[in-house]
Order: structure tokens, then C-alpha cells, then sequence
């Protein structure tokens, strides 16, 4: 019983920790953001981009790796610059960054 008590605990502290770990990594990415985007991502980035702050993460998310991908509105001329800013992120980082901004 205390066995599984002691699982449970350090269960529940890994996850603490490690959404911790993840909310710090977000705030460092999103810093490379701030500065078009607001931040708390309320800006409309170079009057063009809708804000991000009240978009889910799994919106914000495909739409990193859509602009990644190039299948996010391709026919802006403003998406090749934001495509050059998700193409430096590996899969990983849009995650960390669509589950901070989504908490905006
Ligand atoms: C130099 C200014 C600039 C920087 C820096 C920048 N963005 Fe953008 N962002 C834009 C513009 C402009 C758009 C709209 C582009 C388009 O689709 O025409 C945009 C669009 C977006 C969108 C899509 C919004 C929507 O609802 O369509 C997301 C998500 C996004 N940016 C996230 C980020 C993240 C995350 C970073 C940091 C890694 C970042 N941006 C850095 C200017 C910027």
C-alpha cells in the first residue's frame, strides 16, 4: 500500500515538474515572438495576423506546422517570414509554444 502511495507521489511530481519545465521552455520560445505578436499574443502582427491569445493550442499548433509545412496560407505575402521562424523549430518546440500561448 505505501508502495503504491510513494508511485502515486512521485507520479504526480514528475508531471508537476515537468509541465513546469515546459510552461519555462514556452516563455523562452515565445520570446522570439513578443516582439510581433504582443506579450500575451494579443497584437496583430504586422497588422495581418490574427491574434493569437484565445486560440487552443491544437489550432495554434497546426498552424506552426502548417506555415512549417507550407500549407498554411501560402498565399500571404507575410507566411514565408512566419514559415522561416517555425521552420527553425523542430515539432517538438511548436508544441511547447502552442500549449504556452494557449495559456494567454
Ligand atoms: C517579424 C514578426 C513576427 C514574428 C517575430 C513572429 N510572427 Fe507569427 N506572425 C506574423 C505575421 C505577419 C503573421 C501572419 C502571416 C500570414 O499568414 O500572412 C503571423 C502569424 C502567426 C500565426 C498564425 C495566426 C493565425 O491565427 O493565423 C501563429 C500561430 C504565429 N504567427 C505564431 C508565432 C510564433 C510562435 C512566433 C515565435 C516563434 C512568431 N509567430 C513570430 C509575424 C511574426
Amino acid at each position: 500500500m505505501k508502495r503504491i502511495i510513494a508511485i502515486g507521489l512521485s507520479t504526480v511530481f514528475a508531471t508537476t515538474l515537468f509541465a513546469a519545465a515546459a510552461m519555462a521552455d514556452g516563455a523562452a520560445l515565445y520570446g522570439a515572438c513578443k516582439g510581433c505578436h504582443g506579450a500575451d499574443g494579443s497584437k496583430t502582427a504586422m497588422n495581418v495576423s490574427p491574434a493569437l491569445k484565445g486560440q487552443s493550442a491544437d489550432e495554434l499548433l497546426t498552424k506552426l506546422k502548417g506555415y512549417k509545412e507550407g500549407t498554411y496560407k501560402v498565399q500571404d505575402k507575410t507566411a514565408p517570414m512566419m514559415a522561416k521562424f517555425a521552420k527553425k523549430l523542430s515539432d517538438e518546440e511548436l508544441k511547447t509554444l502552442a500549449d504556452y500561448i494557449a495559456t494567454f
